[in-house]
């Protein structure tokens, strides 16, 4: 028996979701070619010098010193209660006015996304999401049998005129109006597209008017280094429909798995009775002592910092190096560029090429839910094709490291174009 036959030998055990992707190699954000020396361009990763290492420690060794009894067992202790505080505090200071009933912490926001979609969907039911959107958000959206249908999006994020059309259209064929839109507001990923606040008020009015939730996944929205932001969309909703998303990952740290949602509290009851296996309170123990001792705001300023830092080194490089004919957004915030490279580039294709020469990142087509990716985002310059698009992060790499990467990512396309 071959290696790869006794791999399939369990294929008719798995539930069907799993089986239908099987074979779909880029299915979650796809392999990247295994290249050890590339600069690494491809994934949403702080840089590690980010860490707040030191506080980490002392909110550690304090936990463990004042109620480790408590902080080792199930349900926490009063620590976890102070990451509570800490989180509506800081939600106030954003805009979001929630109470202690609104508020529910998980392991982060992709575990808040998969609680929603147990909470909420039967297998088939529609969910809207931009087009494109992050990759794994729509994997575990797709986990829970969602049909996944892309609306458009511009450098000012969704585009209220296309989600309004297709609303109507669905309507007026009888069809069932989708239960859930999945956007991601602010410094979006992949484009980097912020959606601004009168797109974010004709969201909110679309949803009442046709009664779906609309969940906000504001992972970046803190992450903002130039410019003012506009409302988060829960700020600017009173009907209880958005149910929103926060999470550490980006301004502390990923390791500690924390997130948090805030919704209306009579879906916070359902989605906690659907988030298994409760959550960790060691990790949240640790982050309320953090918060208390007044290290987030702080550490999230030099953060603003070293990104804007990097973002301005990448679109230094990308100015100086990618052939004519390439374009990229250039975000006020978050992690991400979207680059669109000279017509005739296949970005899937050439990746591996790509990896050769020294870079590595992540092809735009995977980011797309309709038709492999072969349309949409048609404003962000990719002719509707998503084909020459990619997602390149600036978060996880030196200055020094951004500009090699780009340069091998110029030589790669020249290479390939030739
Ligand atoms: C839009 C978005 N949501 C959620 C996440 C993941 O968040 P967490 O680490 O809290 O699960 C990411 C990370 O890349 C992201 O880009």
């Amino acid at each position: 028996m071959s290696e790869s036959d006794r791999e399939r030998r369990f294929d008719h055990l798995f539930a069907t979701t799993v089986r239908e992707r099987l074979d779909d190699a880029g299915y979650a954000g796809g392999a990247s070619p295994p290249a050890p020396d590339a600069v690494p361009l491809t994934y949403g990763f702080p840089y590690p010098e980010s860490f707040p290492v030191a506080a980490l420690r002392d909110a550690v060794e304090t936990v463990l010193d004042e109620e480790a009894a408590d902080v080792l067992q199930y349900g926490g202790g009063e620590y976890v209660e102070r990451l509570n505080d800490g989180i509506l505090a800081h939600e106030a200071v954003n805009g979001v006015d929630a109470t202690r009933d609104e508020l529910l912490v998980t392991n982060g926001a992709t575990h808040a996304l998969d609680a929603i979609g147990a909470t909420f969907l039967d297998p088939g039911d529609e969910v809207l999401v931009e087009s494109p959107s992050f990759v794994w958000s729509l994997a575990v959206l797709d986990n829970h049998g969602a049909e996944l249908t892309g609306v458009d999006l511009d450098e000012n994020g969704l585009d209220p005129d296309a989600l309004e059309e297709l609303l109507e259209r669905r309507e007026a064929a009888g069809q069932p109006v989708p239960k859930l839109l999945y956007t991601i507001p602010s410094f979006q990923n992949p484009t980097g597209a912020t959606l601004t606040r009168e797109r974010r008020e004709r969201v909110l009015e679309l949803a009442q008017q046709y009664d779906f939730l609309v969940v906000a996944d504001d992972a970046y929205g803190e992450l903002r280094f130039e410019g003012e932001s506009p409302p988060p969309l829960a700020a600017l909703d009173d009907s209880g429909r958005v149910i929103r998303l926060g999470t550490v990952s980006k301004t502390i740290a990923p390791g500690v798995r924390t997130g948090w949602i805030v919704a209306h509290e009579a879906l916070i009851e359902q989605i906690g009775h659907m988030a298994a296996g409760g959550t960790n309170t060691f990790t949240q123990s640790v982050l309320g002592r953090y918060f208390d001792a007044g290290h987030y705001e702080p550490t999230l300023e030099g953060l603003l910092e070293g990104y804007e830092t990097r973002r301005d080194a990448m679109i230094d490089a990308l100015e100086r190096h990618l052939p004519p004919g390439s374009s990229w957004t250039e975000p006020k915030g978050g992690f991400f560029l979207w680059v669109t490279l000279p017509e005739g580039v296949d970005a899937e294709e050439m990746l591996p090429l790509a990896a050769e020469e020294g870079v590595t990142y992540l092809p735009g087509e995977r980011f797309y839910v309709d038709d492999g990716g072969r349309q949409g985002a048609a404003d962000l310059g990719d002719d509707g094709v998503g084909t020459r698009s990619l997602r390149i992060s600036f978060s996880h790499v030196s200055p020094e490291e951004l500009e090699e990467g780009v340069a091998a990512l110029a030589r790669a396309t020249e290479a390939y174009l030739e």
